[in-house]
């Protein structure tokens, strides 16, 4: 087996709360310790409820954050302790597609202008050929010459994330780390956006690190599944062993529960509480902000 793209070990993020130094109260351990690993081209899913950790994963791959401890490691690099050149060098190689296409696409610029800026920060390409590369992933994306001088206002929300999509691809990366992308979306047009996500990850053979809330929507995605709960994988396989043969009881209950596309971000699979603070045994009665 060849080196993974992406592994992560035993990684971890607390945040500290206002008033919480100098002790282990008031400390969310909203990442605690989780490691897998991520092959090129493939994709990994990661289910759990609101509250898990999942964003804050998120965060760490995308080199938003740092980790408070733990490696991650980017073809080999550990870019929780990359010097800040390394990172603006690895950075190109890891783009996100947001849940909400709608927030994530400044309504400002045309298409055109949003998909040829990742190039232009990074100064590739001249002008003609950034607008060649622009039109040339509009139609792998399902959209037409003419959507190229239009305003994200004038599309519906899949045409939107099909858009933000686009423009996550422009750099060529090697990951595309996407934080629900489709859970904004009305049913009618998730197949579609989720269908297209995998016909990109055959052409471009990106990885994926896809995040949901529900185990249902990474049936037809995910090569490998983990289930997080409270910032801990409270399981993490094969998506065939994870479908057909769940062990943890999180896990079942994930795979019992519905599929809800109206679910809104801060609704639960479970009636269990969601949250770090709540749960992680030292931490007391501090609620955390988001709670
Ligand atoms: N900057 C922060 N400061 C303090 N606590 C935080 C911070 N960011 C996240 N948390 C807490 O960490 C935990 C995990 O949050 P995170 O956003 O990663 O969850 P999530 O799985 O993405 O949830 P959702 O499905 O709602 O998006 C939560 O308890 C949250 O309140
Ligand atoms: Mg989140």
């Amino acid at each position: 087996m060849t080196a993974p793209l992406l592994e992560a070990r035993d990684l971890a993020r607390h945040y500290r709360l206002p008033g919480g130094y100098l002790s282990e109260r008031g400390v969310v351990r909203a990442l605690d310790g989780v490691s897998f690993t991520l092959q090129q081209g493939r994709t990994l899913a990661i289910v759990g409820e609101s509250g898990s950790g999942k964003s804050t994963l998120a965060r760490q791959v995308t080199m938003v954050e740092t980790p408070t401890s733990g490696e991650l490691l980017l073809d080999g690099r550990d870019v929780a302790r990359a010097t800040r050149a390394e990172r603006r060098r690895l950075r190109p190689q890891v783009q996100m597609v947001f849940q909400n296409p709608y927030a994530s696409l400044n309504p400002r610029r045309t298409v055109g202008a949003l998909l040829e800026e990742p190039l232009a920060i990074q100064r590739r390409g001249s002008r003609d050929e950034r607008r060649s590369a622009a039109l040339a992933m509009l139609s792998k994306v399902g959209l037409r010459a003419e959507h190229y001088r239009r305003y994200p206002h004038m599309f519906s929300g899949g045409q939107r994330q099909r858009i933000a999509v686009a423009r996550a691809l422009m750099l060529n990366p090697r990951l595309v780390v996407a934080d629900e992308p489709i859970s904004a979306l009305d049913v009618s047009t998730q197949a579609q956006v989720l269908n297209l996500l995998a016909d990109l990850q055959q052409e471009f053979n990106v990885a994926y690190l896809f995040i949901a809330h529900n185990l249902q929507v990474v049936r037809l995605i995910a090569d490998d599944v983990v289930v997080m709960y409270l910032g801990k994988a409270v399981e993490q396989g094969s998506k065939e062993a994870i479908f057909e043969n769940p062990q943890h009881p999180y896990t079942k209950a994930l795979l019992a529960s519905t599929p809800s596309v109206h679910r809104r971000r801060r609704d639960s699979t479970s009636s269990q509480p969601a949250n770090a603070i709540d749960a992680a045994p030292c931490i007391g009665h501090d609620r955390g902000p988001s709670s």
